[in-house]
């Protein structure tokens, strides 16, 4: 028989493997674990079938099966070809003989495995794991806890549970694990147990970057409110679309508000539109990737798209997300504008058109800069897409104000130089303009 489980990283399907295998103790348990130094050549491979037929009833775990069986566009070399060929045969000469012998593999995307290995030649079933629901994660919470001392309820350990987006049960042991550490190289003496409580857990939350994250997470730069002078309308509708509508499920619920999903910001440069991004990524604790066309720009025809599928992909297991498109112009000009409307731009603004729409229903939140809206394609305008449009202006003169408030008070000097005179003169100057003068008061 064959299992094929799949889901992201750190989601526990090993664990689950391993529980199976505890729990059947008749069944001899074997792994193959990654192409490595080992395990590479086929005759290898064969060895390892061959031991679990001999000591069959046996259970044969093949760990992260993409890495060995990747799709074909993907596959790097010969021996690469041959080493998935041996193990695809393997695997379905098991079937064939029907043994005694429960193959069962794992991936963190069954769409990245070769997909011949999907048909039911090779596997009876497939199970998805999923990111945890908040009761799932409230009772793994409460499993990892059995083992500490501490002094959370089951009130507070749901309130984390609530707070830990994108988190799986490894995310959430490494929190635990990580709290308790800390505790004890504070604590003076070391042969006492430390005590966990809910405001530590809750502390340490935001240094530990969920699995489905990796290589996405973004350090923002904790930005408040209060550090950005003016452009209070665009502060209240990012704080509207972005945090009511986690923070006041039923109202929009009830309403039938659709949600805005797609949000563009355009203007001059130096006017706040990323500090705007990173107070709205402070203030709501969302997860946050911040993308620019560099990391989607791969020059190989489908990478782009893919890189493009397989973020929003990401951003919808951790969920809450803000994904933060940085210079969209680059990414969605204008098709046949300016020489850069080429066919793979076209294929990658397409993959973005359709990303934006399948997640109009998640809570992932897409946000554009530019300071050439007239570049953006057009089709991405459109409603359903980045359909709130918020122009960050040059600032007036009461914004300039503020600006060299904040700026001055930032460097500890006292703001009576900033008159009247100092305002009229600063006329069509930028937020990165007065920070630039108030650096050389
Ligand atoms: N509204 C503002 N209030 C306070 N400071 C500001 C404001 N706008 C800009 N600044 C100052 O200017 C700097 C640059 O701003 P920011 O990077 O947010 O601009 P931007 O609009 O994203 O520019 P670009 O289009 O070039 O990316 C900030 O780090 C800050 O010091
Ligand atoms: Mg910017």
């Amino acid at each position: 028989m064959g299992i094929l489980i799949s889901g992201p990283s750190g989601i526990g399907k090993s664990a689950l493997v391993q529980a199976v295998a505890a729990e059947n103790k008749s069944h001899i348990f074997l792994s193959v674990n990654k192409p490595n130094e080992i395990l590479k050549t086929q005759s290898e491979i064969q060895r390892v079938f061959e031991d679990a037929r001999k000591k069959s009833p046996s259970i044969l775990l093949i760990e992260d099966i993409e890495d060995w069986c990747p799709k074909r566009s993907d596959v790097i070399n010969i021996q690469h070809i041959q080493l998935a060929s041996t193990l695809m045969f393997e695997i379905n000469q098991i079937h064939l003989d029907d043994l005694a012998i429960i193959i069962i593999a794992t991936t963190r995307d069954a769409n990245d495995l070769d997909q011949t290995l999907r048909r039911p030649s090779y596997f009876d079933f497939e199970i998805k794991l999923d990111i945890p629901t908040v009761v799932q994660k409230t009772d793994t919470l409460k499993k990892i806890l059995l083992v500490f001392h501490h002094t959370l309820t089951h009130a507070e350990m749901f309130e984390l549970a609530k707070l830990t987006y994108g988190y799986t049960g490894s995310t959430l042991k490494r929190l635990v694990d990580k709290v308790s550490l800390e505790k004890l190289r504070s604590s003076a003496d070391a042969s006492v147990a430390v005590e966990l409580h809910f405001e530590d857990l809750k502390c340490i939350m935001k240094d530990i970057v969920p699995e489905v994250m990796d290589g996405l997470n973004y350090n923002i730069p904790e930005v408040h409110w209060t550090d950005i002078a003016g452009y209070d309308n665009v502060k209240k509708k990012l704080i509207h679309c972005i945090i009511w509508p986690l923070k006041y499920p039923d109202r929009f619920k009830h309403l039938g508000v659709s949600l805005s999903k797609g949000i563009l910001l355009y203007g001059p440069s130096g006017c706040g539109k990323s500090m705007l991004v990173e107070a709205i990524a402070t203030a709501s604790k969302y997860n946050f990737m911040y993308v620019t066309s560099n990391d989607v720009s791969i020059k190989y025809v489908g990478k782009s798209e893919e890189a493009i599928k397989n973020l929003f992909l990401a951003a919808k297991r951790a969920a809450p997300c803000i994904i933060f498109f940085d210079k969209i112009e680059s990414l969605g000009s204008s098709r046949g504008g300016l020489g850069t409307g080429g066919r793979v731009e076209n294929r990658v603004l397409g993959q973005l058109l359709k990303a934006i729409e399948e997640v109009r229903l998640e809570m992932v939140f897409v946000i554009g800069a530019t300071t050439l809206p007239h570049l953006v394609d057009e089709a991405l305008l459109r409603p359903g897409r980045f359909d709130l449009k918020n122009h960050v202006a040059l600032p007036d003169s009461e914004t300039r104000r503020q600006m060299f408030k904040i700026c001055l008070k930032k460097m500890q000097i006292t703001d009576d130089v900033v008159d009247e005179e100092l305002i009229r003169r600063t006329e069509g100057y930028s937020g990165a303009d007065v920070n630039t003068i108030t650096n050389l008061m």
